[in-house]
């Protein structure tokens, strides 16, 4: 009797600038394979249905929430996460402005706000406070108002460019 075999496809990537190569089911999402098989579980896990923005990551160069992508899309992909933020001068600026601000409460949708506000802030260094507001309406926080949030990303935005 033939037993079923679990069909696995093979898939390079980086993430956070170390390359992986492996051999995984091919309806998982990036967000299963992050957290559940690279064990990165800084990026969070909400709805799981491309609507909270928990899951959020920079993905060759864009923010993308990562529950709605197949693994197989990922294929030769630059991701970043969380994890890979903190420079060899410390945290981020946005990771320290989010604490200098009190911009994080219960902390669940912190990651992808944090890698949200980067994406946006990466491809309009100059953004105002409107198109912050606008590119992150799609991060849903339940605890803080989004006040402090905005004003941390603000605040980040200024320092960074003040060291340019
Ligand atoms: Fe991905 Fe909510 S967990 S958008
Ligand atoms: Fe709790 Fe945003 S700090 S959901």
């Amino acid at each position: 009797m033939r037993t079923a075999e679990a069909v696995t496809i093979n898939i390079s990537f980086t993430v956070n600038g170390s390359p992986y190569t492996i051999d995984i089911e091919p309806y998982k999402t990036v967000l299963e394979v992050l957290r559940d098989d690279l064990r990165l579980t800084g990026t969070k896990q909400g709805c799981e249905d491309g609507n909270c923005g928990a899951c959020t990551i920079i993905m060759n160069g864009k923010a993308v929430k990562c529950c709605s992508i197949l693994i197989g899309q990922a294929r030769d992909a630059k991701i970043l996460t969380i994890e890979g933020l903190e420079g060899e001068d410390g945290l981020h600026p946005l990771q320290q402005a989010f604490i200098d601000h009190f911009a994080i409460q219960c902390g669940f949708c912190t990651p992808g706000m944090i890698m949200m506000a980067k994406a946006v802030l990466d491809e309009n260094p100059h953004a105002t406070e409107e198109d912050i507001r606008e590119a992150m309406h799609g991060n849903l926080c339940r605890c803080t108002g989004y006040v402090k949030i905005i004003e941390a990303v603000e605040a980040a935005r200024d320092h960074i460019l003040a060291g340019r």
